[in-house]
């Protein structure tokens, strides 16, 4: 298949680059703008060279799909080293994406013009990596030291306008000037533009060889260094990133991109860059399911959120950034006066974090229709209900639902751990019924679990994904349990986390362990943060022998003398009235000592390596009864919904490739030794980690 075409054009040799869905920098497509380059190089008809691509965008950076495999030629620095040497001048033509190895492609042209919407950068670090064919050399002589730093350790994506401001860009190609809604014709500016290039630009316009635009104060790496060290934990690309663009400000290109070449090699190998890999491909698979035909969705155009508490409002939100009208149902007018107040809360904060402009805050606000009358359920296309997480109060809110909307309405459920399949049973509808289990804040976590039912279609489970997607979520499908997959693997780490307690580990030791380890936070830092309330009110529901309650008996009795978090200023940690921690409360180190005693624990010191061993392989091995039971397909989803929903380190790929990257095998011989140690009622090892133990890793899906 050929990926890139040459032709000439008006004295301009166009190369094309055609890789879809992404144009990303094959081995087919390496070669073949070498070719092209070199053949323009050598044409007496060619004056100039245009680099562009067909599809959607530009070149969105390396194939990571051919990382894993041993390198083939031509490398990324010889297509970017064949396309500065070349003796004519060569514009590169932005559309959609120029990431990673794309923007360095760019960068190695002499030109570089982007239609208006156009989005760049070097995101290399967000896979573990450092840019490796130039970009940290040469994007600090383009921009300067600071913005490089900024752009390459953070793995941020700029618009076409900040590249054209920061000098990244050379020109913008927007709307026709007399109709300002009609694009301007891409090929036809550029070519123009080429035709008026100077030929002695190629050799002006080499980066390589091109001085840093200012000086650099003492001590900027240094900062950058330790600022990084908070911002990206234990993520090792961005040090090295650090030292490569120091190294452009201090030695000469030729061997700075040495230096660069050599940590990009040796981080691509690296466990981070491989787990980071394992999640970028882990979500695009995810949402992705079986299916012998491929069911027709349904139309979503409007929607209903049921309930305007925490949760609703959040999804409310979550749907009319995406630009569809929300009906907003409340059962009274002061609650639905509250939820409005928290909606203006959090849009006041999208503007202030920038995340959205005042305007789109205003088109947003616009699209929400606050009401108490359920009859303006009829027209809508999708309900999500988000009442409170009792099945009484649900049941007679689907009743409602099931009275006044349209027999094919989707209806969400969006409760964190009910029986879905009961709402679904009674439901005259029951093919319609569906779990979606959006995380808090819901307008801003990317993670919804989709629950399927054992009643809901195919159409139903595809019309919801697809909507998610329209939402920009990541949507990862569960089967019904207690819990689904994040939560009921929670209660497992929780669990641990409760008896390492009665077992002699503060609350401090506990959390700072768990931190190093890279969790966003320690886990009584989030039971307190989230309420211990909320946790207590779900174990009332359980039965006593579904969970081992000694592991719950201090946050019971926390919740019972009124210590609920954050919220009540205490919790397992104390707390100012504006919420920030204090620090540890002693009298909780003297209710967990009472109650251990109480309970027969004898205290011990206890190392924190098996704080992380407990906690994570418990995960793991409840990561893998889901997978034997058929809740999660697959160990890379449940990777999915932990380092999306659950602060589990992104470097690390998710628990369940922690664990293999750590050994299966050695992974169940420490769960037998568990198991051993405190009995096989919550530590029995599951099929699929047994199986996985042979075999070096989990089961494939197919
Ligand atoms: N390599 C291989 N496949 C890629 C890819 C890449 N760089 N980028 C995207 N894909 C694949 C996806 O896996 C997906 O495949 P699928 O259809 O089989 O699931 C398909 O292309 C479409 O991708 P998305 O669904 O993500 O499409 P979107 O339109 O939502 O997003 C994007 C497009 C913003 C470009 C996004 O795909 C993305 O961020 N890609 C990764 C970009 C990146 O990190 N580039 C740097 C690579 S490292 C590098 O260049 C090293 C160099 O310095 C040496
Ligand atoms: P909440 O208590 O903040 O809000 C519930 C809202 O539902 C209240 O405003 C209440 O007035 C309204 N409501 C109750 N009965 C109603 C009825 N008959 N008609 C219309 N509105 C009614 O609760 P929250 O936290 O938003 O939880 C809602 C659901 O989301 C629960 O099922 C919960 O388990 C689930 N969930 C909660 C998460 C969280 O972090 N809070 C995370 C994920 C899911």
């Amino acid at each position: 298949m050929m990926t890139a075409e040459y032709q000439v054009i008006e004295g301009v040799a166009v190369v094309t680059v055609d890789n879809p869905p992404v144009n990303a920098i094959s081995q087919t497509v390496r070669d073949g703008i070498i070719k092209g380059i070199d053949r323009a190089s050598a044409d007496p008809e060619a004056q100039s060279v245009l680099l562009r691509c067909e599809g959607k965008t530009f070149m969105a950076g390396a194939d990571i799909s051919e990382f894993d495999k041993p390198a083939l030629a031509p490398s990324l620095p010889d297509v970017v080293n064949c396309i500065e040497a070349c003796p004519k001048p060569v514009v590169a033509l932005i559309h959609g994406y120029a990431l990673g190895g794309g923007l360095e492609i760019a960068m190695a042209c002499h030109y570089r013009i982007a239609q208006e919407g156009a989005k760049l950068g070097l995101t290399e670090t967000n896979l573990g990596l450092i840019p490796g064919a130039g970009g940290t050399q040469r994007l600090p002589r383009l921009v300067g030291v600071s913005k490089a730093l900024d752009m390459i350790t953070g793995g941020k994506i700029i618009s076409s306008e900040e590249a054209l401001e920061s000098k990244l860009v050379d020109k913008l190609i927007g709307h026709l000037p007399e109709k300002s809604d009609e694009p301007q014709n891409m090929l036809k500016v550029a070519l123009n533009y080429c035709q008026k290039v100077p030929q002695q630009t190629p050799v002006l316009r080499r980066l390589s060889q091109a001085p840093m635009p200012h000086q650099v104060a003492e001590g900027v790496f240094d900062e950058w260094r330790t600022k990084m060290h908070k911002r990206k934990r234990n993520l090792n690309a961005v040090q090295s990133a650090i030292d490569a663009v120091e190294a452009s400000t201090k030695q000469p290109f030729d061997e700075a991109i040495k230096l660069e070449r050599n940590l990009f090699m040796l981080l691509r190998e690296s466990q981070q860059a491989k787990a980071l890999r394992h999640i970028f491909f882990a979500e695009k698979k995810a949402g992705q399911f079986n299916t012998k035909s491929v069911p027709s969705t349904q139309k979503i155009q409007k929607v209903a959120v049921i309930g305007a508490g925490t949760m609703g409002t959040g999804i409310a939100m979550a749907f009319s950034n995406a630009g569809y009208p929300v009906l907003l149902l409340e059962k009274s007018h002061v609650a639905l006066e509250q939820g409005i107040t928290r909606i203006e809360k959090m849009l006041a904060s999208s503007i202030k974090r920038e995340k959205i402009t005042a305007a789109q805050a205003d088109k947003s606000r616009n699209l929400i229709t606050p009401t108490t009358d359920y009859q303006s359920l009829q027209d809508v296309d999708m309900v999500i209900e988000a009442v409170f997480e009792d099945l009484e109060v649900k049941s007679q809110v689907f009743a409602q639902i099931h009275e006044h909307c349209r027999s094919d309405a989707i209806i969400a459920s969006n409760t964190s751990y009910l029986d879905i399949n009961v709402l679904a049973m009674g439901s005259p509808y029951p093919e319609n019924i569906i779990g979606m289990h959006f995380f808090s804040p819901a307008n801003i976590m990317k993670l919804v679990e989709v629950i399927r039912t054992d009643y809901c279609s195919e159409a139903t489970l595809t019309t919801a994904i697809k909507v998610l997607k329209h939402l920009n979520k990541v949507s990862v499908i569960s089967g019904v349990c207690h819990g689904f997959i994040g939560n009921r693997m929670y209660q497992s780490y929780q669990r641990e986390v409760g008896l390492l307690l009665l077992e002699g580990a503060s609350p401090k030791q506990i959390d700072q362990a768990l931190y190093n380890f890279g969790m966003a936070m320690g886990p009584l830092s989030v039971a307190d943060m989230s309420g211990l309330d909320i946790s207590y009110m779900m174990r009332k529901s359980l039965n006593k022998e579904d969970y081992d309650s000694r592991a719950f008996l201090v946050h019971d009795r926390l919740v019972e003398s009124n210590r609920k978090g954050r919220k009540t200023h205490s919790g397992f940690y104390k707390y100012d009235e504006n919420g920030k921690k204090l620090g540890t409360d002693p009298s909780v180190l003297q209710l967990i000592a009472a109650t251990a005693s109480e309970l027969g624990f004898q205290p011990r010191e206890v190392k924190d390596n098996e704080i992380i061993d407990r906690c994570i392989l418990a995960l793991v091995n409840e990561g893998a009864h889901i997978l034997d039971e058929g809740i999660a397909a697959s160990a890379s989803d449940i990777d999915v919904v932990y380092v999306n929903g659950y602060g589990f380190p992104r470097h690390l790929g998710g628990p369940m490739h922690y664990a293999q990257a750590s050994g299966l095998d050695h992974v169940a011989k420490t769960i037998d030794q568990f198991s051993s140690s405190y009995g096989d009622r919550w530590w029995k090892s599951a099929a699929s980690l047994r199986a996985g133990s042979q075999n070096g890793k989990w089961e494939e899906v197919v």
